[in-house]
């Protein structure tokens, strides 16, 4: 993994690529920037069309004892939205994303991806299937560098067997030379390819949550979900991260994205599904939630600058 000869840790903490980029020309840097979209890029294959429904959360219902986290919760997803969940704290949004990613089971209803519920499926077989998530709370390898935390996403999608990697097999070289490169790519497209080298808990904070970004779309997702990814952020990184929220769509993702922030949420979503209290309060564009009387009431007590 760290093998320089792959194009490892090694040589990016000499600076040889930043430094290339550096002194590279603008038309340089345009094909070098088209080649990193094109490793980025999904190349999964996806069974719905664009706007079509890729997800379908179905009545779903998640008690904890006698709480009712969720309570008959149903919406879709469709491919190439940015959709926003959003909701007061305690609402039920990461409750949602666990019921998503297999972290809990519903207890009632049903998730469904491309037609096909989930069901008992495990988290890292959800992993698989094309579902992708970032954690309120960052969780990294912190004694990993940067791209070795990246590597480790793409091994969702590697054919070797754990024998063929002992093995070292001349399909694990090709794969980890491959998963080398493209973990590159990814840093460089959520920006922080400058730090590839350093581990995880070095790393600045905003480069953290990028880096989460980066090792959730190594797993090659058909649907991204990132949980508060702005969170402990000023307004101007917010605004940047939301660019590259924007950008992530653009390259052909879908995301879900749960924001506490409103003004955000309103300006980078497609639609927007309200929690409260476990129940879904409204759905629509940004225009109708921002009149929906429902809405406003569910958040009249939180900060003004939480509210558009
Ligand atoms: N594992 C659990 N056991 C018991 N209760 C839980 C569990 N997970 C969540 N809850 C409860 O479910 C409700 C919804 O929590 P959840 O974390 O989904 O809210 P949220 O909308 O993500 O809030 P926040 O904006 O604060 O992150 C809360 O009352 C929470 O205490
Ligand atoms: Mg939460």
């Amino acid at each position: 993994m760290t093998d320089p000869q792959n194009g490892g840790p090694e040589v990016v903490a000499e600076g040889g690529l930043v430094a290339e980029l550096q002194h590279m020309t603008a038309e340089e840097r345009a094909e070098h920037d088209a080649e990193v979209a094109e490793v980025v890029a999904p190349d999964r294959e996806i069974d719905v069309e664009v706007g079509q429904t890729l997800l379908e959360v179905d009545n779903v219902t998640m008690r904890f004892g006698g709480l009712v986290a969720l309570d008959q919760i149903s919406f879709d997803i469709r491919r190439g939205e940015i959709l926003g969940l959003i909701g007061p704290n305690g609402a039920g949004k990461t409750t949602c994303f666990n019921a998503m990613t297999g972290v809990y089971r519903p207890t009632s209803g049903e998730v469904r991806l491309e037609g096909n519920a989930l069901g008992k499926t495990s988290r890292h077989g959800i992993t698989q299937l094309g579902i992708a998530r970032t954690f309120q709370n960052i969780r990294l390898f912190s004694e990993m560098t940067a791209l070795e935390n990246v590597v480790v996403g793409t091994d969702a999608r590697h054919k070797t067997s754990l024998l063929g990697a002992l093995l070292r097999l001349p399909r694990h070289h090709r794969e980890e030379k491959a998963a080398v490169e493209k973990a590159m790519a990814l840093l460089e497209f959520v920006g922080i390819a400058d730090r590839a080298a350093d581990r995880a808990k070095n790393l600045p904070y905003g480069y953290q949550r990028r880096l989460e970004i980066a090792r959730a779309l190594a797993t090659e997702p058909k649907l991204l979900c990132l949980d508060e990814p702005a969170a402990g952020f000023n307004p101007a990184e917010k605004e940047d991260l939301m660019g590259l929220i924007r950008t992530i769509r653009d390259d052909g993702y879908t995301v879900l994205l749960i924001e506490h922030d409103m003004k955000l949420v309103m300006g980078v979503t497609d639609r927007i599904v309200v929690l409260e209290f476990g129940k879904k309060i409204a759905e629509g564009v940004p225009a109708e939630i921002r009149e929906n009387p429902a809405v406003i009431a569910a958040y009249l007590g939180v900060p003004d600058d939480d509210v558009a």
